[in-house]
């Protein structure tokens, strides 16, 4: 069979990123432009300047990823792109690219919900990889259990209430004042602290045992660190993190094995920015093999967000002749 060659384009947040990716698994290019030291000033993605950066940035990322790939747009079979969830001006830039591309060259245009690129991301990981599985979704914007019944068909069965499990380490992380993003920065400090020092909540769902809440974690976080402020305290800033990110992990790894037990499945991957914590990871080996499941996960670079899970997302609706209309447009909150 013929090799299927997909471009592969992310402007959700606050990468610019273009990949190169043939029949979904294999990388040619992913080329990542980063904005994190523009946002980093501000404690957060600033949704105005994120779109102006990727206008900036959007050409050249996607000559660079064809260039690196050793492929040029006439041979591509395919352009795939975010279309949501995601920040609105943000994911424009991008959509308006692949569809321009698309338009151009006479080339299907597809769009890409962004949770299922990060899900697809194990796929590369995992030559082997195929589903049903369960996959935890935990990144910056969302938290997800989701059963992959097939490369197209998911099913969520549990989300969060509130807060994401990456913005929690980010909110933690500006209150603590250890900048932007939180996640690699909590995880650094965590290393030294005690995990058993504080003991914050976890909230844990009768009525849909596989949803999250972090909400309440971090008010008690935030309580926490103004009661010392208030007593002049030194902030014990270690032990917090430490015992901040067990309080998420514990969450994530107890409702994750437990919806693959239930859904008997033998088969566990993680994805988005949080699975690229070694917490999270080792927590998440250790429970699965005491429960005789297989645990995959992306290495670092294609946890947080990049294209070429995107075009990997886009080679199984390639595949099904899944493509979408020229009149694409961005969804915001676009859901699994
Ligand atoms: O998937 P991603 O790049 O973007 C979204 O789709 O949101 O995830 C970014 C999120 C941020 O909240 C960041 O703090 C978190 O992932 N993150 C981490 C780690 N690396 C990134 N959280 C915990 N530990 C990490 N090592
Ligand atoms: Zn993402």
């Amino acid at each position: 069979m013929k090799d299927i060659i997909i471009l592969g384009i992310e402007t959700s947040c606050d990468e610019t990123s273009a990949a190169v990716v043939v029949n979904g698994r294999r990388v040619l290019s992913n080329i990542i432009a980063t904005q994190v030291n523009l946002h980093a000033e501000y404690g957060g993605v600033v949704p105005e300047l994120a779109s102006r950066k990727h206008v900036e940035a959007i050409i050249p990322v996607i000559d660079k990823a064809c260039r690196e790939a050793g492929v040029e747009l006439k041979e591509l079979d395919a352009v795939g792109v975010t279309y949501g969830p995601g920040l609105v001006g943000a994911l424009l830039v991008g959509l308006s690219a692949a569809k321009a591309i698309a338009f151009a060259l006479g080339k299907p245009l597809i769009g890409v919900n962004h949770i299922d690129g990060h899900i697809c991301a194990n796929y590369i990981a995992h030559e082997e990889l195929e589903p049903p599985f369960i996959c935890l979704v935990a990144s910056g914007g969302h938290s997800h259990i989701v059963n992959v019944v097939d490369y197209k068909k998911t099913v969520v069965l549990g989300r969060t209430r509130d807060d994401a499990a990456g913005e929690a380490f980010d909110k933690i992380a500006r209150v603590l004042g250890l900048g932007y993003p939180g996640g690699p920065k909590v995880e650094k400090k965590a290393l030294e602290g005690n995990p058993e020092a504080f003991n914050f909540p976890r909230v844990k769902f009768k009525d849909s045992p596989y949803d999250f809440s972090f909400s309440g974690l971090k008010t008690a976080v935030i309580n926490t660190v103004h009661q010392l402020e208030q007593k002049n305290e030194k902030i014990p800033v270690e032990d917090i993190c430490a015992s901040f990110q067990k309080a998420v992990v514990d969450v994530l790894v107890e409702n994750t094995v437990e919806a693959a037990v239930n859904a008997k499945s033998q088969k566990v991957c993680i994805a988005g920015g949080v699975s690229a914590n070694t917490f999270l990871r080792q927590s998440l080996e250790k429970a699965c093999s005491e429960a005789g499941i297989e645990l995959f996960y992306p290495p670092l670079g294609l946890c947080t967000d990049n294209a070429a899970m995107i075009a990997s997302a886009a080679y199984f609706s390639y595949v099904e002749k899944d493509f979408a209309p020229e009149c694409l447009n961005a969804i915001p909150g676009l859901d699994l």
